[in-house]
């Protein structure tokens, strides 16, 4: 009999953006005629930078001629564009980083989601609230978790972040050993400092942790004295794996680049306390289950770090930052209070309502598609988050809609 891991029956029915997408889908099937403007996922909507498309045009064209035909390529990524990785989002901030710690990948949500497997079965994990829901279900999925009860799944640390805490979480009171934090956040737009970020390293120093740093949204970061790496952070290398992604800095969520950074001197401990690199494990379990990402989109991404594809990188997210300022700016005018949206493309709004409530309203009044809140955490609940990525007409169409749809609740 083919039996099931069990572990499936705890999750919280569909993943995040499948529930929204069916329930966007169920409303447009009722409304055919209406138009829906989806500032829900975080879905880039602009075209790749020309560097990069000249660059994956390219080496396409190498794919069709025999002598510059490439197959099976290195698991972990081509040589060229880790080289790039390490020398532009690393050295040039002082972060020592080698190209050979750097995993090429088809995905930050895959690499975070399956980062989980080279860790024992009862580490005890703290992950902040509201949070990315990929680390919490890929943790329930591996039996990591006890039943969902009360809006969370017991077993887990749930470090708050809420207006309270300014939306920077504090330590844990009690001892974890892998920790995961984003920064600039999803779902609520905050950045840590340098000054905020150093006790994690410290705490994690301290109780042989590991943190799972997600850096997916660095690239909106405009103020230079924050951290755009955990590495710039002394002490990180031997505690800290970090993401990153090409998806929201050079459009890459359908054409599929991310990578993975783990440091030589990050270390992980047997059941006897002896330590171990981690490098090794990830490498193994990488060139395993992983055959690397295609040649021509390794070239395309390599692309985004000429002086070009930077500038063009740097274009692009300037454009939804523009969104993102233009809905904190809207939303605070007709009254509600929002964070996020200034180093990050994602706005945090209270909706002073049950989050899927203020999601139904939207759709329903406004045909906009946010995120609600609640499907982030608990502390999420009473919350909404909007994606800055659509078109500047989209958007402020979207928020004259909205603006419209509250005035008259
Ligand atoms: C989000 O909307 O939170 C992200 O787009 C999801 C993702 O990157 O997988």
């Amino acid at each position: 009999m083919i039996r099931l891991n069990e572990n499936y029956l705890k999750l919280q029915a569909s993943y995040l953006f499948s529930e929204i997408a069916k329930r966007v889908n169920t409303y447009q099937a009722e409304h055919p005629d209406q138009k829906i403007i989806r500032l829900g996922i975080g879905d880039v909507t602009r075209a790749l930078p020309n560097a990069c498309i000249e660059a994956f045009h390219k080496a396409v064209d190498e794919m069709a001629n025999d002598t510059t035909f490439r197959g099976y390529g290195p698991e972990q990524g081509y040589a060229f564009l880790r080289e790039k990785v390490a020398e532009h989002d690393y050295r040039a901030r002082n972060a020592e980083i080698s190209p050979d710690e750097i995993f090429i990948s088809d995905g930050a949500k895959c690499d975070t989601g399956n980062f989980q497997e080279l860790f024992a079965l009862d580490v005890r994990i703290a992950v902040p609230d509201p949070v990315y829901p990929v680390y919490v279900d890929t943790n329930v999925m591996a039996g990591r978790t006890a039943a969902w009860k009360d809006g969370r799944y017991e077993g887990l640390v749930y470090l708050e972040s809420t207006a309270a805490n300014d939306y920077v979480p504090e330590l844990p009171k009690e001892k974890v050993d892998l920790i995961y934090l984003c920064f600039p956040n999803n779902p609520t737009g905050r950045t840590i400092t340098k000054a905020q970020l150093r006790p994690w390293v410290e705490y994690a120093r301290e109780n042989k942790a590991l943190i799972l740093y997600d850096a997916a949204y660095v690239e909106f970061i405009r103020d230079d004295s924050l951290p755009q790496s955990i590495y710039e952070i002394d002490g990180a290398q031997e505690v800290a794996v970090e993401f990153r992604s090409f998806s929201k800095t050079a459009g890459f969520t359908g054409t599929r680049c991310a990578y993975t950074v783990v440091p030589k001197r990050c270390k992980i401990y047997d059941s006897q306390g002896n330590a171990h690199a981690l490098h090794p494990f990830w490498d193994r379990r990488h060139s395993t289950k992983f055959n690397g990402v295609s040649y021509p989109v390794q070239r395309a991404a390599e692309a985004a770090y000429s002086p070009e594809g930077k500038q063009q990188v740097r274009e692009l997210s300037d454009y939804y930052l523009k969104n993102a300022a233009l809905i904190r700016e809207t939303i605070s005018k007709i009254g509600f209070s929002c964070v996020g949206g200034d180093h990050a493309p994602y706005v945090w709004v209270k909706t002073n309502t049950d989050s899927w409530q203020f999601f139904d309203v939207l759709l329903q009044r406004a045909g906009v598609v946010c995120t609600p809140g609640a499907g982030f955490g608990k502390c999420g609940e009473g919350y909404v988050r909007f994606s800055a990525f659509n078109s500047h007409d989209n958007v402020a169409k979207a928020l004259q809609q909205v603006t419209e749809a509250l005035k008259n609740l």
